[in-house]
């Protein structure tokens, strides 16, 4: 029997949810919100396609009641407010800080031994945040991020490429920001083969530009940020988590000398298992990544600094 709590049914919580659900990544789903009714009304929803869908998992809504919460296997936290058009993840940290504290308590209180995985943004600093208040093995704390840069940096590669974006493989590195994101564009490839013996300097130096700012964009056109890309990346995570994939994803993990880093949480490639984070592979980068990474984590680490004490 393996369960999953996400915490926060609004947009990014209840669609990793129900893409879960759908998935059978885990056999029973339980979303918790402070909303009274939402989470029930949602759950509910997402039960009545079990039989259309042929889905097996059961998915419980609950407002306020950890208990409901209890032996998690996993915990996803999305709650919090999210970005308008306009403003930066970093300006949402006073509130949503607050919020994951709490959250992390009360989760923590009912599934002592669960791997977390953070989404609410400043998702880096919301990481750290957690690693600091949860006292839990540094494995078990999982921030997602890279996972859904890394599949918007494939979506804009294969438009460029004109190709099927299963073909084609790329990953972000860095925070999970508009200017701290790295999409490595020197490991992107279609079929293996390096993207630059299809396209351009111009036309990658455009993708890479359009993938940083790839959440703004959506947030522009949608009025608030966007949810299928961050429920599908998020429902990945946890997939490799509970699945024991051994997957390569980009996380927001925390450093302890990884590219001459400490004390910080921001994206690395990192392997999951059923122990989270089991394995960080540190890359060989190249002189200009290097110092891309290293101002990555200084602008990271500046953010951190405006946790409430
Ligand atoms: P939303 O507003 O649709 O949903 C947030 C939900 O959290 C609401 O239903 C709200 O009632 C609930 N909530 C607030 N305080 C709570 C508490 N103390 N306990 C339980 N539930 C609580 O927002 P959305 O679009 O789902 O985004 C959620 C968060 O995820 C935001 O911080 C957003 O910036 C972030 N996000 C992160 C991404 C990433 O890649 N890391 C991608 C997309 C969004
Ligand atoms: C996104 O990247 C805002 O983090 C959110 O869509």
């Amino acid at each position: 029997m393996s369960k999953v709590t996400v915490v926060g049914a609004g947009n990014v919580g209840a669609t990793a949810a129900n893409i879960m659900a759908i998935r059978e990544v885990a056999d029973e789903v339980v979303m918790i919100d402070i909303k009274e009714g939402i989470s029930e009304g949602k759950a509910m929803d997402m039960m009545q396609t079990a039989a259309l869908l042929d889905m097996n998992t059961r998915i419980k809504g609950v407002t306020n009641d950890y208990e409901a919460t209890a032996n998690s296997d996993v915990v996803v936290i999305t709650s919090g407010i999210p970005r308008k058009p306009g403003m930066t993840r970093e300006e949402l940290i006073g509130v949503n800080a607050g919020i994951v504290k709490q959250v992390t308590e009360s989760v923590l209180k009912y599934s002592p031994n669960a791997v977390i995985v953070c989404v609410s943004n400043p998702m880096d600093t919301m990481t750290y945040l957690i690693h600091k208040v949860a006292g839990i093995p540094k494995n078990r704390i999982i921030g997602m991020g890279g996972a859904l840069d890394s599949n918007r940096f494939k979506y804009y590669l294969s438009q460029a490429l004109k190709a099927n974006p299963n073909e084609v493989e790329g990953f972000v590195i860095g925070g999970h920001g508009d200017t701290t994101m790295i999409p490595l564009k020197r490991f992107a490839t279609l079929r293996g083969i390096p993207v630059e013996n299809f396209l351009s300097k111009e036309v990658i130096d455009k993708v890479v530009a359009d993938t940083m700012v790839g959440g703004a964009t959506l947030t522009k056109l949608l009025g608030t940020s966007a949810w299928y890309a961050p429920g599908a990346a998020t429902s990945e995570v946890v997939e490799a988590v509970l699945h024991d994939q051994k997957a390569l994803i980009p996380c927001s993990a925390l450093l302890d000398g990884e590219y001459g880093e400490k004390d910080l949480c921001i994206g690395v490639l990192c392997e999951l298992g059923r122990n989270g984070i089991e394995r960080i592979v540190e890359l060989d980068l190249n002189e200009e990544e290097k110092e891309l990474f290293r101002k990555s984590a200084a602008a990271v680490k500046a953010t951190n600094e405006a946790l409430p004490a």
